[in-house]
């Protein structure tokens, strides 16, 4: 398959990675099927991308035209099988489960077309132990987007033990498409490359939340000093504590237990303060901003 062939695209999950990997391939002008067991999931993804893309028209970034028409190539599913039968790549963004993940590529590698690419956008899980859930494997690759996907630049494609590195240039192609930097990434392992960097800040952020001694804010307040655009604890409330959580106990599942997540994490994602999507975290947050006092 060459680039020019890619038509059609799936992308499996409509949450904050979800939607944000449609929107930025619809505007690259490709035909976009959102997939998600729940309707409302869909119906809030697809309000995400519509608020996303009204404010690049009221910016004059975008014509009103130009937002109708790729809207238009966006439609949503809630059955996985149908919605990749006529697509030449899928893309999922579904939660950081080992097991969900392989259930949805077993799934999708049986309906989609045999030479049709798949691509998951995990965080840190292994493609290779990911792609045994698949025909064809040399097929399957890493596709790790950023939060915000419409704002972020760099992409990782990151090859398993049997992925193709034809396949490997096809996605960083398309992925140049869809206004993105890739990088490579030749070694499959725990986070790949930026996340794995990442990995001992996320156990260091855990740790000072159990012992109290900082408060996040104050830390938050010197970090935006020294020139980070969020302080880590913020950071963590945009990206999710669900994903922030999942990603630690995956370090400690294949790493070391020094990343276990501590008592604190746990508590927020048990009591489902998922940080901003669910409006509490770390932080309370409104209109997407944290309430930080300092
Ligand atoms: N769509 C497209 N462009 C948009 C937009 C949208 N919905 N909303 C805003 N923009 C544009 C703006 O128009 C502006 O463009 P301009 O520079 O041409 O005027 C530009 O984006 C910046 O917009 P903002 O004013 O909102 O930008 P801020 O300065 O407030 O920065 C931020 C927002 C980019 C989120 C910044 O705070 C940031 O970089 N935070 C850190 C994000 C980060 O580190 N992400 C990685 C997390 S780790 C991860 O995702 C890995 C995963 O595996 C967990």
């Amino acid at each position: 398959m060459k680039l020019e062939d890619i038509k059609k695209i799936a992308v499996i999950g409509s949450g904050a990675m979800g939607h944000g990997i449609a929107q930025v391939c619809i505007m690259a002008g490709y035909t976009v099927v959102m997939v998600d067991v729940k309707q409302e999931f869909l119906d809030n993804g697809m309000k995400k991308v519509k608020e996303s893309m009204d404010f690049l028209v009221g910016k004059g970034k975008l014509s009103a035209e130009d937002k109708d028409r790729m809207m238009g190539q966006l439609s949503t599913s809630l059955d996985n099988k149908a919605a990749v039968a006529d697509v030449q790549v899928v893309i999922e963004a579904v939660p950081e489960i080992m097991d969900l993940k392989k259930k949805v590529f077993a799934d999708v590698s049986s309906a989609a077309p045999a030479e049709a690419l798949l691509a998951s956008n995990t965080s840190t899980m292994s493609i290779t132990e990911i792609a045994t859930a698949v025909t064809k494997p040399e097929r399957f690759l890493g596709m790790h987007f950023f939060n915000p996907v419409n704002r972020m630049k760099l992409v990782e494609v990151i090859f398993g033990e049997k992925t193709s590195a034809e396949n490997v240039d096809l996605l960083c192609e398309l992925s140049k498409k869809i206004g993105k930097i890739p990088v490579k990434v030749l070694k499959d392992s725990p986070g790949f490359i930026v996340n794995r960097i990442g990995a001992p800040n996320q156990a260091l952020i855990s740790a000072i939340l159990d012992e109290g001694a900082i408060k996040p804010d104050e830390i938050d307040a010197i970090m935006k000093q020294m020139g980070m655009p969020m302080g880590p604890f913020e950071l963590a409330d945009y990206v999710g504590i669900d994903v922030f959580y999942h990603t630690l106990k995956y370090y400690s599942e294949t790493l070391s237990k020094d990343f276990t997540p501590g008592k604190t994490l746990q508590a927020l994602l048990d009591k489902g303060d998922l940080g901003m999507k669910t409006g509490k975290g770390i932080y309370e947050w409104e209109g997407g901003k944290a309430k930080i006092d300092t």
